[in-house]
């Protein structure tokens, strides 16, 4: 078959990870395709910046993202810069004209991901984004997935690596809550703004993102309510330690029924005490964990890294294999236009 041509935006902490997979492992993944996958140009802002691309790809090298997403010889637009504006228009344009996307923009999914599924629905184009919640973890394929035929009722755990890391350091004792923020940016975990972080506001992306797909309804980041945990001290750490517990930052979305019967969505993010018997109370570092509950199901826990260049690349790439898959075999992935009107509990409500 006629190779599967990509263009990459962006190639930062996780880009580069993504074109170390694509171009590294060609092979295998011409085997797992059925075509080969190539890319066909990589977009960054400050091309001087990136030493590594431009001396081994300088030809794919661009900074019109704009442009690139335009090319007719692109099937597949791979997002990895983040923000809204200008990735919106962008992810936009490709999908109209039937451009399949991967992308790992959760930002932007919880601002307004229908309008996303609404075009590539529209067009018979793909649109995956595993990669937006809970790193490495396959969770959103398993929501949209595996769990459609079962009712979900809950979805809760830490989906915020930095806001985790900078906990679990302060917990082990030793290093302050700066430091510890300091190392998670070095390393690659936390967001261009660390404030989204440390404020809670790439959880409740990621949360918006999780209630929308376990509950087939339209939640945005700003249905849910949120505390970071900035505030959090090392003296509160301490104490929670003597009450046998630890402080996580939880998001947490359920299916609430009323005492007339009447369904509703409630999603939170806020740092709370963990008993240490539980589960997500050893859950450190950037890891991540998220237990789903359905009815048919049960309970299930999701467990893994939750951040950082290679492990988001890994989801990237195999959500770029789904969308590669269906374009040489003709499938497409699930449709998402179709979500009832569930209502959102008002904020503080919980
Ligand atoms: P980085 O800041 O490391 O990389 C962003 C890249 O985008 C850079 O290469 C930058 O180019 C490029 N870029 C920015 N603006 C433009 C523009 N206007 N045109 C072209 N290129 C542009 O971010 P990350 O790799 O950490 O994150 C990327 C995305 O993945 C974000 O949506 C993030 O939320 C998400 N994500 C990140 C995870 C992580 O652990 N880091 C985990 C899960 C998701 P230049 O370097 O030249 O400025
Ligand atoms: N900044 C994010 C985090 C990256 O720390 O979880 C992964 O989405």
């Amino acid at each position: 078959s006629a190779a599967v041509r990509v263009a990459l935006l962006g190639c930062g902490t996780v880009g580069t990870e993504v074109v170390r997979l694509i171009t590294g492992q060609a092979d295998d993944l011409t085997a797992r395709v059925g075509a080969p996958v190539e890319l066909a140009g990589v977009a960054v802002r400050r091309p001087h910046k990136h030493p590594w691309l431009t001396e081994n790809f300088g030809d794919l090298v661009t900074t019109d993202a704009g442009e690139l997403v335009t090319r007719d010889d692109v099937d597949v637009v791979v997002e990895v810069i983040g923000g809204i504006e200008p990735v919106r228009g962008w992810l936009l344009e490709a999908l109209k004209s039937g451009k399949s996307v991967v992308t790992a923009n959760k930002a932007l999914l919880a601002e307004d991901g229908p309008t996303l599924a609404e075009a590539a629905d529209a067009s018979g184009a793909d649109l995956y984004y595993e990669a937006a919640v809970a790193g490495a973890i396959p969770l959103l394929r398993p929501l949209r997935e595996s769990l459609a035929g079962d009712r979900i009722t809950r979805v809760a755990g830490i989906v915020n690596g930095t806001s985790n890391f900078i906990l679990s350091a302060m917990s082990a004792g030793g290093t302050s809550y700066a430091d510890a923020l300091e190392e998670a940016t070095r390393l690659g975990y936390a967001e261009a703004d660390p404030s989204a972080d440390v404020d809670g506001y790439d959880a409740a992306a990621k949360a918006a993102i999780l209630a929308t797909l376990a509950f087939h309804t339209r939640i945005t980041a700003s249905d849910v309510h949120r505390e970071g945990m900035r505030e959090v001290s090392s003296a509160d750490v301490a104490a929670a330690r003597r009450l046998g517990c630890t402080i996580k930052l939880l998001a947490i979305c359920e299916r609430v029924v009323d005492a007339s019967g009447a369904e509703s969505v409630s999603s939170r993010v806020y740092p709370a005490m963990v008993p240490d018997t539980h589960p997500l109370a050893g859950v450190d570092g950037a890891f991540n964990a998220v237990f789903v509950e359905a009815e048919a199901a049960g309970q299930l826990m999701f467990y893994g890294q939750g951040a950082g260049g290679a492990p988001t690349a890994s989801a990237v790439l195999g959500d770029l294999v789904a969308v590669a898959r269906n374009r040489v075999g003709g499938g497409r992935g699930p449709r998402e236009s179709a979500y009832a009107s569930l209502p959102v509990r008002p904020i503080g409500e919980v």
